[in-house]
């Protein structure tokens, strides 16, 4: 790409970039109903990506072969999608009703025991990748065993069936 071709690109990220910050700031807002969909679809893709981090260690607990590296890797990507848990409840949408979701409404009664269930997830991912490192298969296990139950604690207590 010659200098001008490039000079072009830049140029036009940046309108874009600059356009897509005035259609936020400036155009109408979005309808409460948009705003309460985009914030359960946020949530929810975010446990998505959390599922997604989880399932090769949850593949070792049913048998597939140990791998210290998909371990610790899983263990990572989770300790922080933890963190963003409690932001990610941060919009009571319990009164909405057209967004399908499975979220309790003592999410938005309970802040701090979400938060701190999160919290606890957090933690178990911490001490997963730790046990990954430490390359023990059994240990690690364990480990992962902790990190499921931390999902199914908050599962319990804040999700529909
Ligand atoms: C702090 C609470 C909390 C923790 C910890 C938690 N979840 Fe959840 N999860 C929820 C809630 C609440 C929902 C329902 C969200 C909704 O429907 O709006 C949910 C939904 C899900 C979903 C469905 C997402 C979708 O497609 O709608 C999956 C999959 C999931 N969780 C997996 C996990 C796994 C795996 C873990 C642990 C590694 C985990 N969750 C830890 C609270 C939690």
């Amino acid at each position: 790409m010659n200098g001008f071709a490039k000079l072009g690109l830049v140029a036009a990220c940046a309108l874009v970039g600059v356009s897509t910050v005035s259609a936020q700031g400036g155009g109408p807002a979005p309808t409460p109903e948009k705003a309460t969909e985009t914030a359960v679809l946020t949530r929810q893709g975010l446990l998505k990506v959390v599922a997604w981090s989880f399932a090769p260690v949850g593949n070792m607990l049913k048998g597939a072969p140990f791998d210290a590296a998909a371990a610790q890797r899983s263990a990572s990507r989770i300790k922080v999608l933890a963190t963003m848990l409690p932001d990610a409840f941060d919009t009571d949408t319990h009164a909405q009703s057209k967004t399908p979701t499975k979220a309790k409404e003592s999410i938005w009664t309970n802040k701090a025991d979400f938060a701190s269930k999160a919290d606890d997830l957090q933690k178990a991912a911490a001490a997963l990748e730790d046990a990954a490192k430490g390359g023990s298969a059994d240990a690690t296990k364990a480990a992962a065993r902790a990190v499921g139950k931390a999902c199914g604690d908050c599962h319990k207590a804040y999700r529909d069936e």
